[in-house]
């Protein structure tokens, strides 16, 4: 049997981890393998990159090492844990995925997006997702979120969150251009919401897949 691959997108501040750990609650309820998992990340040496990417001592990383170094620790992390989990028939939920450095990476950083698929589609092996969530968010509820979120928990912006406003309505459009092409695949749900109201529609979209 094959599994099933799943992704969370959205801005910074959207609140895709916590919905993914309770939809991976809800899921491993009704008696399904479950792997959380996500990007950049998801593994011991995808963790070690992450922690190049998001620390603002990195400095200037530029464009292209920028995607590069994403692209490197998705390689890793399909051939590690994704795909294994796959083939186990296991549903994989991961945080972010190809299409985070399409919409970052391309549009945010001014990459040519297919140079961004390309390199991509050597470092996944060619997978993609089966169903994406797109919660979507304006740039400034994002951002006050994410102010919200990191001083209660006396954290500073990581060196992507430092972004500015002008890069964040990049990367929604570009969310929103992608869900465009790929309806089939994209589901976008509106995340200026409660937590309990945006778990419910996500919900009720993944009943739709699995015949429970
Ligand atoms: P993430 O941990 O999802 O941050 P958050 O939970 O705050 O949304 O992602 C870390 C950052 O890395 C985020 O700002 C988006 C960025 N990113 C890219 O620029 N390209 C990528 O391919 C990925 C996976 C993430």
């Amino acid at each position: 049997m094959k599994g099933y691959f799943i992704t969370i997108e959205g801005p910074d501040g959207a609140g895709k981890t916590t919905q993914l750990k309770m939809l991976r609650d809800y899921l491993l309820g009704k008696g399904y393998e479950v792997i959380l998992t996500r990007e950049p990340g998801g593994t011991p040496l995808a963790e070690k990159i992450r922690n190049l990417l998001l620390d603002p001592a990195s400095g200037e990383i530029c464009p292209v090492a920028e995607a590069l170094l994403y692209a490197a620790s998705r390689a890793q992390h399909v051939a590690e844990v994704i795909l294994p989990s796959l083939q186990q028939g296991k549903i994989v939920l991961c945080d972010r995925f190809v299409d985070s450095s399409i919409v970052y990476q391309g549009l945010g950083r001014g990459i040519e997006p297919q140079a961004i698929i390309d390199i991509n589609h050597f470092a996944t092996q060619g997978i993609t997702p089966d169903l994406t969530i797109l919660l979507d968010l304006t740039p400034e509820q994002g951002m006050a979120r994410l102010a919200k979120r990191n001083k209660e928990k006396s954290q500073e912006l990581d060196r992507l969150e430092q972004e500015s406003l002008e890069f964040y309505h990049k990367v929604r459009q570009g969310y929103l251009d992608l869900a465009k092409t790929s309806p089939e695949r994209y589901k976008v749900i509106e995340a200026d919401d409660s937590i309990e109201n945006i778990q419910q529609r996500i919900v009720a979209l993944i009943d739709k897949y699995f015949t429970i």
